[in-house]
């Protein structure tokens, strides 16, 4: 088992644990990123919730970043459109990704589902080449259905 997942494998039931019976997804979007920030020391943690039409700047932890992503553009609007999880291992090779830091080298995405639809991404930036691999993906996927549950 990889460091980091053993460190996903304690931060699961904790995540469950804090979201359990809050219906305030505000709020439940904002001890997540504590969570995860906090538990792996990323660059930049949070949430773009997806309201009219385009994905607008939520909980976060890290420097100050862009307010509002287009449908299909950045990793974010991308990860919106495909209606699935992105990995970017260096962010300089993805076309179109929104710089809100200079920092930023890897960076995921991960949608957010309620009754089937995204509603909101998860974004987590790394300052480090390759940071994430398909151990975040899946746990990551399954932190943020805690949201909805
Ligand atoms: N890099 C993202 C923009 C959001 S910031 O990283 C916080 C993107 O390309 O969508």
């Amino acid at each position: 088992m990889t460091d980091k997942e053993t460190i996903y494998k304690e931060l699961l039931p904790q995540a469950l644990s804090l979201l359990e019976g809050e219906t305030d997804e505000v709020a439940c979007m904002a001890n997540l990123a504590a969570l995860l920030h906090s538990a792996f020391g990323f660059w930049w943690t949070g949430f773009y919730r997806v309201m009219g039409g385009e994905l607008v700047l939520g909980p976060f932890q890290g420097p100050v970043a862009c307010i509002r992503i287009p449908y299909g553009r950045g990793v974010c609007g991308t990860a919106w459109e495909r209606d699935e999880t992105v990995v970017v291992p260096d962010v300089e090779l993805f076309p179109g990704h929104i710089a809100c830091s200079s920092e930023s080298r890897s960076e995921i995405v991960v949608p957010v589902r309620r009754d089937g639809h995204v509603v909101a991404v998860l974004d987590i930036d790394s300052r480090e080449l390759s940071t994430f691999d398909d151990t975040d993906r899946n746990y990551l996927e399954q932190i943020v259905q805690s949201i909805f549950a």
